[in-house]
This record gives structure tokens, C-alpha cells and sequence, in this order.
């Protein structure tokens, strides 16, 4: 998030001890950014901290989630009442090296839990995906949906959802996540399957167009960062009693590729948009939602997107094409 996006969420509860895993990635700089700016104290964890500016100023740990004694030294250490734990491998990375995926994403979520637990912990948000989903879904896939996923990123966030309610309910803990969207910011993304999104943004202010791994009527639900951010936020200092359940779907915009083809071609005037199905990458696309129902968010700690796709790339364009340039030196 950049500094135009100020603060986020309507709530003042300055000072919470905060730690973030995996903060060094597309969501947790951004995020990082956000909970300064609404008076957090920020802790920020990776494998390894980002160098120079990237840092933030902010105080770094390295930190392997797959490692259950780095997690547990780290939460004695530091003893944070609030943990969002974004440490992950994306759905196009796992599928390169599943057994890695399992590790991160199952176990390292497990070892955050069980950390939480043990040094008195008050609140866990966690960051799930659309990728819990899988084949057969109908138009708008509400929370309830059967989770089938057929991703090994997928099956490890439904086990993640499933962990954490498994310790709310039985530890007390205060356990709360979303299901995002495909996200788009202002950074080049982290090897998930809507990455063809951002890359047509992209790659046409980079090279003047690009090859997209899906076809044109691909449909998923995306989400611009500043939305994302403030759903974290917003959820974390929702009242407990108000929410119906730990873990829920958001939306924000569900444009077919060639819809977000067509939009390109608006603010970057030229570009040339082509497409060339990848199999692997198109059957993840194909299992997933075209649209989410987020409802039950509305409803119990009044979500509301503020991004459509025009709004969203007339922000973005203008960033990314700065990140273009800055590439080509
Ligand atoms: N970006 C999206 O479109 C999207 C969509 C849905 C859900 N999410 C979720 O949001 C969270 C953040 O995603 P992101 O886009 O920032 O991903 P990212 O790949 O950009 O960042 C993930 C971070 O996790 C770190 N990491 C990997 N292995 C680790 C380990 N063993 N220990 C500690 N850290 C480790 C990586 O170094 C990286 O900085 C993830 O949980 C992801 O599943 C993202």
C-alpha cells in the first residue's frame, strides 16, 4: 500500500502488539504499511528481511514457519496479542513442489497455532483463497460450498480453516480469516493462478502487450489491494459476538480475461492482449469460483468493497507503469 491509501478501518484500537508472517511478500509490505498507519506496533517476520528500504524501518525476524522451535521462540520473544499469518506458497509455486507446500502451509500453520496457544496469543487472522473451492460449483459460490479443491495450496487452506476453528473452539483462541480474491497492487505477484490479471497490466506497459496462460472467457473474482487490506483490518477489530463464523468469503469485481483485456486496452492505449491456454494453469482457473457470495461478511462486520475494475486501473496503471520503468534501467 502506498502512502495515498492512508490509514484503513473506522475503528481506533492504537498500540496492539502486532506480528505478521510472511510480511516480506505482494500482501504483507502493503499490509505492514497499513498497520502503522493505524497505530499498531508492527513486528514484521519472512524467511529472511527484505533489504534496505524494503524493510520499512519496521523491526525484522527471520522466521521459518516450518520450524515449530523459530515459531515458538519468536511468539515468546515477542509475545504479540495479534498474529496475521500470511506465510504461504501460492497455487502455480505449489503445484511445483507440493510436498514444500505442505509444509509451509499446513504445518507452519499448525506451528502458528500452536505458538498462539502457548504464549497467550489473543487474536489469529489468517489468509485464505478462493482456492479452497474446486470443480462443480454453482454461479455464486456462497461460504458453505463443499470445499473439493484440487490444488495442494488449496487442500492446505482448507486445512487451515479447519485448524482454526478447531482452536477457537476448543483453546478459546480468537481465530478469523478471509477468502480473498485474486489480488491486484501494485507489485509484481507472487506466482498465483490469477496472475495473468496484473500481467496484462503489466507486461503491455513493460513490452506493449502480453501473452495470457488463459483463455479470453476465464472468469474469476479479483480484488484491488486497498480493499484486501481493509478487510484484514476491518475484520481483526470487528466485535467478536457479532460474527457468525471464523472464516468468509469477500468479493469485489468478477471481469472474464477478455474483460480485463478489453480494460487494458482503455489505459494503456495499444496494448496487444493475446491468449494461449497453459492446460495446467486453465484447470486450476476452471475449478475455481466465477463469482463469490460474501454475504455473511456484509452482514456480520459490514463489508463493502470500494474497487470496481475501471477505478481500480486508473489507480493502478500509473503505479505499475512506474515499476515498469524502473525495471527497464
Ligand atoms: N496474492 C493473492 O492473490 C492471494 C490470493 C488469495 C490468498 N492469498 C494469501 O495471502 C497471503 C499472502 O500472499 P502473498 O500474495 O503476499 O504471497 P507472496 O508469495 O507474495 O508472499 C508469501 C510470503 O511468505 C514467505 N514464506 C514462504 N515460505 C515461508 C516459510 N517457510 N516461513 C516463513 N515465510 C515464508 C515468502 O518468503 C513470501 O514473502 C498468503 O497466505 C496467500 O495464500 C493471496
Amino acid at each position: 500500500m502506498t502512502a495515498s491509501h492512508g490509514p484503513v478501518g473506522p475503528h481506533t484500537t492504537p498500540g496492539r502488539k502486532v506480528l505478521v508472517t510472511g510480511a516480506g511478500g505482494q500482501v504483507g509490505l502493503d499490509l505492514l504499511q497499513a498497520l502503522r498507519a493505524r497505530g499498531d506496533q508492527v513486528f514484521a517476520s519472512d524467511l529472511a528481511p527484505p533489504s534496505g528500504d524494503a524493510g520499512l524501518g519496521l523491526p525484522w525476524s527471520s522466521l521459518d514457519v516450518t520450524r515449530a522451535t523459530q515459531v515458538d521462540a519468536l511468539f515468546a520473544e515477542l509475545r504479540p496479542d495479534v498474529v496475521y499469518h500470511l506465510a504461504a506458497i501460492l497455487s502455480a509455486t505449489g503445484e511445483r513442489d507440493p510436498l514444500r507446500t505442505y509444509a509451509v502451509n499446513q504445518d507452519g500453520t499448525l506451528h502458528v497455532l500452536e505458538a498462539a496457544r502457548k504464549f497467550g496469543v489473543r487474536q489469529v487472522i489468517f489468509t485464505s483463497t478462493i482456492a479452497v473451492f474446486g470443480p462443480g460449483l454453482p454461479p455464486l459460490v456462497g461460504d458453505d460450498v463443499p470445499l473439493r479443491p484440487t490444488t495442494m495450496y488449496g487442500v492446505t487452506k482448507v486445512a487451515g480453516e479447519l485448524l482454526g476453528e478447531y482452536y477457537s473452539r476448543r483453546h478459546g483462541l480468537d481465530f478469523r480469516g478471509v477468502r480473498f480474491p485474486g489480488l491486484l497492487s501494485a507489485v509484481l505477484p507472487g506466482g498465483g493462478t490469477s496472475d495473468y490479471a496484473p500481467l496484462m497490466y503489466y507486461e503491455s506497459l513493460r513490452t506493449g502487450g502480453y501473452e495470457a496462460f488463459c483463455r479470453p472467457d476465464s472468469q474469476i473474482p479479483l480484488m484491488y489491494m486497498p480493499d484486501a487490506l481493509r478487510a484484514l483490518v476491518e475484520l481483526s477489530l470487528a466485535p467478536r459476538e457479532r460474527l457468525g463464523r471464523c472464516i468468509y468469503n469477500i468479493a469485489a469485481f468478477s471481469p472474464t480475461a477478455q474483460e480485463i483485456a478489453d480494460e487494458v486496452a482503455r489505459v494503456v492505449p495499444g496494448a496487444r492482449i493475446t491468449f494461449k491456454p497453459d492446460p495446467a494453469r486453465q484447470a486450476i482457473l476452471d475449478s475455481w469460483p466465477r463469482a463469490l457470495d460474501d454475504t455473511c461478511a456484509r452482514r456480520d462486520w459490514d463489508w463493502r468493497p470500494a474497487w470496481d475494475l475501471a477505478r481500480m486501473s486508473d489507480d493502478l496503471t500509473p503505479k505499475l507503469a512506474a515499476l515498469a520503468a524502473r525495471a527497464g534501467e
